[in-house]
């Protein structure tokens, strides 16, 4: 028996509403780009349910736009400014800062919102309403459209501290403006932090011993989340609190290991999390390569224990100056940690990919500064120390 026409009609109808909804739904789950989506400050010391975000789902890959990996502000060879491309935060630039984990990002992050300002006008580059947790920080031609993708500016939007990975699939979706008439594409600038890898473990293995966890960060990559079997848990319960530095180091799916040559990398480059993908010896080769290009890339990465020459080197980097000079005073706790000779030997391996990602980022990381003093007749005057 044959349908009537408007029931075929309304069938073909129904049909069509679903697909559309899917389409949405791959295209941009609320679980990816959750505008309205926040962690508090205090995330990432409270418990928090292990799998918020339901079954991983897999999705068609988001982008393949070059674009969104960011826009270089180096001459690959020499490492010195690019002068085809300047930063117009006035425009459609926009600043995503990688923050990692135990690099003094949060401090940092929280002086670029509080102390920034343009020095061609004097005028602040983010504007901060007195105890709110978060700064605004719009273009300076006016509008509610921002520049900066931050913890203290727009939030944990694409994930607590979201790593590379994550980035490049969601902050294109997240800072899109509403309408977008008139506006040119815009242009991604990628910054991070680094810190010495051993003092950086030992910060965040302090921190989790106090209590602390990243239970709400989302380790999405290639169209879903690490499932369960791929990042197993280190321990039972909320928090990990009291942990020993041997436990800690035992724990074969802690993620402070190298932690940041993978948040650093390309994670699709090396199956994501799944362990099967490739042996471990390539998985760790091709990780670190991703990194350091990645690293490469990026428009500024600052090293904290060089806290001047980081300073100095974001101001020529983005033309912006801090109103003060910066501290690296972070966190004197655990300089005087010691450990057994067995557990120095596992630490160390925990730790050898950051090792070579660091030593690689301190020799980049001279040549740009080089580069700046040249150009720059007295650095120094950012530093208000002339
Ligand atoms: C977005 O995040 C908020 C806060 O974390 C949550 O309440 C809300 O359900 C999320 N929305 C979606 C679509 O996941
Ligand atoms: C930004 O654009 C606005 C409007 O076009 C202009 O008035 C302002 O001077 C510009 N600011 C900067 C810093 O370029
Ligand atoms: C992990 O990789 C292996 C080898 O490529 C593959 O057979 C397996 O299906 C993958 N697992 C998942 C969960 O994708
Ligand atoms: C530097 O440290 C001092 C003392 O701890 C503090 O008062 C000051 O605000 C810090 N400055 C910045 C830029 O963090
Ligand atoms: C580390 O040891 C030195 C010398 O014993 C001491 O002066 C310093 O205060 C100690 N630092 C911390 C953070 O305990």
């Amino acid at each position: 028996m044959r349908m009537p026409v408007w029931s075929r009609r309304l069938l073909i109808l129904i049909i069509l509403s679903f697909a559309s909804l899917q389409v949405l739904q791959v295209y941009c789950p609320g679980w990816v780009c959750n505008t309205t989506g926040e962690f508090s400050e205090r995330d990432e010391v409270l418990p928090a349910p292990r799998k918020r975000y339901g079954k991983a789902k897999v999705q068609m890959q988001m982008f393949n736009d070059e674009r969104h990996e960011g826009i270089s502000l180096w001459n690959d060879e020499e490492q010195s400014p690019r002068r085809d491309v300047k930063v117009d935060l006035n425009n459609s630039d926009i600043l995503v800062f990688l923050h990692i984990q135990k690099t003094g990002g949060t401090v940092f992050g929280r002086n670029m919102v509080k102390s920034l300002y343009d020095p061609s006008t004097g005028r602040n580059a983010c504007s901060c309403r007195p105890e709110a947790k978060r700064c605004k920080c719009y273009r300076p031609g006016g509008g509610s459209q921002e520049w900066l993708f931050s913890r203290f500016s727009t939030g944990w939007k694409c994930g607590l501290h979201a790593d590379y990975t994550e980035l490049i699939h969601c902050v294109d979706q997240v800072m899109a403006p509403k309408d977008t008439r008139n506006f040119p594409p815009r242009r991604y600038f990628y910054m991070t932090l680094l810190r010495d890898p051993y003092r950086r473990y030992l910060s965040e293995f302090l921190h989790v011993q106090r209590g602390a966890t990243w239970k709400n960060a989302r380790h999405w990559c290639g169209g879903r989340f690490a499932s369960d079997g791929e990042l197993r848990q280190c321990f039972q319960g909320d928090t990990w609190e009291g942990v020993s530095l041997d436990d800690f180091l035992a724990c074969p799916d802690n993620l402070a290991a190298n932690r940041q040559t993978r948040m650093l990398a390309d994670l699709r480059e090396v199956g994501c999390y799944n362990k099967s993908a490739m042996s471990g010896q390539d998985h760790d080769r091709l990780m670190l390569a991703s990194a350091r290009a990645n690293l490469r890339k990026m428009a500024f990465f600052g090293i904290i224990e060089h806290i001047d020459d980081t300073q100095i080197l974001f101001e020529a980097t983005f033309g912006l100056r801090f109103a003060e000079r910066l501290n690296n005073s972070y966190e004197p706790r655990g300089e005087n940690f010691t450990m057994t000779d067995h557990q120095r030997r596992k630490f160390m391996e925990k730790i050898a990919l950051d090792v070579e990602l660091f030593d690689y980022a301190k020799l980049l990381f001279r040549q740009r500064v080089q580069a700046v003093r040249n150009s720059t007749p007295n650095p120094k005057r950012f530093l208000g120390i002339s």
